[in-house]
This record gives structure tokens, C-alpha cells and sequence, in this order.
């Protein structure tokens, strides 16, 4: 029983680190931090020029500012910054790094030159990121490496100079790398044989030598990325469950773990955990108490080894989702629990 109770409090921290990684105190600090931002940054992106972005202004809420979206789920912080065909010739300064719940920052086309900034590697939450089409000079700066959410990078049509740089081969979220149209030289990095997500990536028009990497002509992709995070949490439910790895040598030949789970569910399921989660009491030591909770515990494995099983379909979208995740956690907690402190019933030992 204890193994159990223990095996259950792991996976629950499992759980938890896979739910947003926002905490409630980032989120209550001011959003005045936004504002500032923005309205720095708005100085340099308009070139000074008087009159241009006027909805940007004071008597305007922030989130009802042109090319701003806030995300009502993070305390409305900004989370959308996109604007597009404009002439202003302004850059792109460094307040950018301060708009940390940023996840889509699209500058397109909108005529800026100038470096990118180091501090862009602060905005740790951001999945796109599209300054195609305006004029940026200088190297792309590592820092950018930090932005490891990042699925979509286009800086096509720049005047970015330097090697390609091999760290985008860490960033393994990529699905999309536009780097065309640039002022790049060297080869392609042998790193970017890691990016398995990536569907697209453009090089063509700037001064590369060298071919692409074999390992890229297996990136064919078709993963989708919260869907593969959910796909890995329930290999790693089963896992657990089962004290079994996907690799392991009863697996092949159209059987693997999640189809060896799915069939035991629900009979056969004390046949499949692993042993050492589940030692039964013999006949004799059953109180009836104990066989009540027996029973809610298997019930338990049950759910858990459903969700490894909702998780881990073939196909991403009908995976189980987070929340739903979350919920049945919820559900099973509160079944363990009154077993053990139901009134009446002795606290029960193992
Ligand atoms: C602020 O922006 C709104 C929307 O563009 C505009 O109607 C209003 O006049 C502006 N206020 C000031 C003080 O500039
Ligand atoms: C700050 O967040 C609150 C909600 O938490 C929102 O009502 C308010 O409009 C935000 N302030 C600005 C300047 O956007
Ligand atoms: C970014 O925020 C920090 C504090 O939160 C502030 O000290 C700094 O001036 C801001 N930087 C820019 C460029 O807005
Ligand atoms: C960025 O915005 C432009 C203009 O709205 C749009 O055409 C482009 O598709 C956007 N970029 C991405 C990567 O979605
Ligand atoms: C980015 O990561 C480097 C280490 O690779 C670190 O030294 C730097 O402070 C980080 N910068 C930002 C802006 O997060
Ligand atoms: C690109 O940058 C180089 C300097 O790095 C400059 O000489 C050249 O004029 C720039 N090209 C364009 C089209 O701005
Ligand atoms: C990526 O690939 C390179 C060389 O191909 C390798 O050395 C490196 O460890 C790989 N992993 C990451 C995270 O870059």
C-alpha cells in the first residue's frame, strides 16, 4: 500500500511539471511592466516619428492597443505582438526581453533595421518569432537559444550576417527555420540533424557551401509539439505503471506498451503493474476495511493506466488533454482518500 501511496505522490509531481510553467506570483506582478516596455519600445520601432502608433497611448487600455493581444489566462500580460507594413525605419530595442509572456512577437515587414537584441532571450515563452522582411543587420545573437519554446523562427529577407549558427540545433520545438534571403555564410551546422519536428527549413539566396546533413532527410516531421509532450507523458505513466520499458524486448512485432496496457484494462490489470507497487495480503489479513481499499486501488491503477493509454494514441489529436489529465488525478486523489480517513475505519498501516 505504501508503495502505492508513494507511487502516486511521484506522479503527481510528474503531472505538475507539465502544467504551465507560469506561477501565480509572476503572473499578480505588475503589468505596468508591459507598458513600460511597450512604450520603449514603440520610441525606437516608430523612429521617433510623431503620430504613428496613436491608439498606444494612455486613455487606451494596454490590451486594446493596435497589435497587442493580452492573455486572460496570465493576468492579462502580453502575449501577442504583431504588427505589419510599415515604413517607420525604426529598430528594435531592448525592452522587447521585458515582455516576458510574450509567445508571438511578429514584426514583419515593417522596415527595421538594426541588430536583433541580445535580450530576446528573455522571452522564455515564445513559440513564434517573425522579423521576415525588414532590414536587420549583424549576427543572430545565441541568446536567442534561450527561447527553447520556440516552434517557428522566419527571418527570412534581412541583411543578417554571419555563420549559420549551429545552437539552432538545440532548439528542438522547431517545426519551421527561415533563414533565406540573408547575408549567412559557412555551411549547414550538422546539429540540425536534431530538429526532428522540423517540416521547413530555408536556406536558399544567401552564401552557404556544403550539402544538408543525412539526418535532416529523416527530419520528415509530422509531430505536432503539445501533443508530443502529452504523448511522452503517457509512455512515462505506462512506464511507471509497469516497470517496463517501450524497448523492451517483448515489445516489437505489433505489440508495444500502450497496446499491451490497453488489452489489460480493466481485468487483466494486476497481471501488468509492476509487482513491486502492488503486494497483496494474503486471504487471512483481510479486514474488511482493507479489502475496500484493495479494491479503490486497483480501481486507481485502472485510470491511471486509462490516461497512460489516452495519452500515448497514435494520432495527436485524439490524445487526452492536460486539463482532463488533471481532473481524473483530482478524482482519484479524493477516492484514496476517503478510503483511508473514512469515520469509523482505522487508520490503516503498511
Ligand atoms: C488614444 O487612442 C485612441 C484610439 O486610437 C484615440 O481615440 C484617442 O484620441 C487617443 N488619446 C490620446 C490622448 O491621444
Ligand atoms: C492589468 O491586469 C488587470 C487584470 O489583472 C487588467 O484589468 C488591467 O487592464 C491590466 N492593466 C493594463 C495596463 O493592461
Ligand atoms: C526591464 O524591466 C526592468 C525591471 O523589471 C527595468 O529595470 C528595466 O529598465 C526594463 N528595461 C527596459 C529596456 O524597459
Ligand atoms: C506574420 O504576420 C504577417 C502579416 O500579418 C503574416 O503574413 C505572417 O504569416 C505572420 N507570420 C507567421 C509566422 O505567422
Ligand atoms: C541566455 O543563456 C546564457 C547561457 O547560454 C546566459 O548566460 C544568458 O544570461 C541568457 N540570457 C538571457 C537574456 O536569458
Ligand atoms: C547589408 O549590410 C551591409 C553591412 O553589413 C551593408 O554594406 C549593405 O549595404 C546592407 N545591405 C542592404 C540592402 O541594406
Ligand atoms: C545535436 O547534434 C550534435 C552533432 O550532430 C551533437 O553533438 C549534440 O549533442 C546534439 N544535441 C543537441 C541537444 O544539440
Amino acid at each position: 500500500m505504501m508503495a502505492f501511496t508513494m507511487f502516486l505522490l511521484y506522479t503527481f509531481s510528474q503531472t505538475l511539471m507539465y502544467m504551465p510553467s507560469a506561477t501565480f506570483a509572476q503572473a499578480l506582478s505588475s503589468n505596468n511592466t508591459d507598458k513600460l516596455a511597450l512604450l520603449a519600445l514603440k520610441e525606437k520601432l516608430t523612429n521617433g516619428i510623431p503620430d504613428s502608433l496613436p491608439s498606444w497611448n494612455d486613455s487606451l487600455p494596454l490590451c486594446k492597443w493596435q497589435g497587442v493581444t493580452c492573455s486572460s489566462s496570465n493576468h492579462m500580460r502580453v502575449s501577442i505582438l504583431q504588427l505589419e507594413n510599415q515604413n517607420w525605419g525604426g529598430t528594435l530595442g531592448a525592452s522587447i526581453g521585458n515582455l516576458t509572456f510574450l509567445k508571438t512577437l511578429n514584426l514583419s515587414n515593417i522596415n527595421l533595421h538594426g541588430g536583433i537584441p541580445r535580450e530576446v532571450g528573455g522571452l522564455k515563452r515564445l513559440q513564434l518569432l517573425d522579423l521576415s522582411h525588414n532590414n536587420l543587420q549583424g549576427e543572430i545573437p545565441i541568446e536567442l537559444a534561450n527561447c527553447s519554446n520556440l516552434q517557428v523562427i522566419s527571418l527570412i529577407y534581412n541583411n543578417l550576417t554571419g555563420n549559420v549558427p549551429s545552437w539552432f540545433g538545440s532548439m528542438i520545438q522547431l517545426t519551421q527555420l527561415l533563414l533565406g534571403a540573408n547575408n549567412l555564410v559557412g555551411t549547414i551546422p550538422p546539429s540540425f540533424g536534431n530538429l526532428s519536428l522540423l517540416v521547413e527549413l530555408s536556406l536558399g539566396r544567401n552564401h552557404l557551401e556544403g550539402s544538408i546533413p543525412d539526418a535532416l532527410e529523416y527530419a520528415a516531421g509530422g509531430h505536432v509539439s503539445p501533443q508530443g509532450d502529452i504523448y511522452s507523458y503517457g509512455i512515462l505513466v505506462l512506464e511507471m505503471l509497469t516497470g517496463k520499458r517501450p524497448t523492451d524486448s517483448m515489445f516489437g512485432e505489433g505489440l508495444n506498451l500502450h497496446n499491451y496496457c490497453k488489452m489489460a484494462i480493466p481485468e487483466r490489470i494486476t497481471e501488468i503493474v509492476d509487482s513491486c507497487l502492488l503486494i497483496p495480503s494474503t486471504e487471512e489479513q483481510k479486514s474488511v476495511t482493507q479489502h475496500v481499499m484493495e479494491n479503490n486501488i486497483i480501481e486507481c491503477v485502472v485510470s491511471l493506466a486509462r490516461i497512460g493509454v489516452a495519452c500515448s494514441q497514435e494520432f495527436p489529436a485524439q490524445r487526452m488533454g492536460i486539463k482532463d489529465v488533471i481532473t481524473e488525478f483530482h478524482a482519484m486523489k479524493q477516492m484514496l482518500l476517503n478510503t483511508w480517513y473514512r469515520p469509523g475505519s482505522a487508520a490503516v498501516e503498511n
